[in-house]
């Protein structure tokens, strides 16, 4: 069974106690000179997510930034092994990997995550349990067109032979999000151009003086 609830209340969990953490919040993050973030790839399949999401990470640790992928297509060889495609599952999907970068950011890293997320109320979902002020969602806008003429993994095609069921962009929905942090239109634009866009957005919402950071220069 799914459970594809959002962060469980204390109401539904009445034996379970928070244990509260003797290091103070932040005090991670302050030791690695950086706010954290949960950069929140999402776009279709073959719009370039784990690709953009790798060429970041890279960037990043190159400018002396601790950050890592969580890149949903390997997610769903272990902790999410067990899902599927259905709208439930990709709910499931999406808040097990909220809860993995939330994780990553308490420790004080830049979470990457490169998630299809189709749905607009999933990802809403996200942003709740990263907390706004960590959540920077990116939207990787290309279109279903050029994604099926890339077709990488061949899953477009088959997709239309009928192949693949509830597959994004075909016979399930991509809901366009409305206010992303960033847009890369990465069904025109080269690699470099989006990364280097995004890199610098990333960096300055990461800096420890950005506005909502909490942290002391
Ligand atoms: S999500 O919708 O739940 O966020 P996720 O990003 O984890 O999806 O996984 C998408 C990857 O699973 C795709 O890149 C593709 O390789 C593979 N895949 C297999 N079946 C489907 C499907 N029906 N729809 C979309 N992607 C699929």
């Amino acid at each position: 069974m799914i459970v594809a609830s959002d962060s469980p209340s204390a109401e539904r969990r009445p034996n379970l106690f928070r244990q509260p953490s003797l290091v103070a919040l932040g005090a991670r993050a302050q030791i690695l000179g950086q706010h954290p973030l949960t950069v929140w790839l999402t776009g279709l399949s073959g719009s370039g997510k784990s690709t953009i999401a790798q060429t970041l990470e890279c960037r990043l640790i190159d400018a002396g930034r601790a950050c890592s992928v969580l890149d949903g297509d390997n997610l769903r060889h272990g902790l999410n092994c067990d899902l599927g495609f259905s709208p439930e599952a990709r709910r499931e999907n999406v808040r097990r990997v909220a809860e993995v970068a939330r994780l990553m950011n308490d420790a004080g890293l830049i979470a990457i995550a490169a998630l299809i997320s189709p749905y607009a109320e999933d990802r809403a979902m996200a942003r709740h349990i990263v907390g706004a002020e960590h959540y920077f969602e990116t939207h990787l806008s290309a279109d279903v067109d050029a994604c099926e003429r890339r077709d990488p993994k061949g899953l477009y095609a088959k997709a239309r032979r009928g192949e693949i069921s509830d597959f994004t962009g075909v016979n399930a929905p991509y809901e366009v999000p409305t206010d992303p942090a960033i847009v890369l239109a990465t069904g025109s634009l080269s690699v470099e151009r989006c990364v280097d866009a995004l890199f610098a957005a990333v960096m300055a919402r990461a800096a420890p003086s950005s506005p909502g950071s909490g942290m002391q220069p």
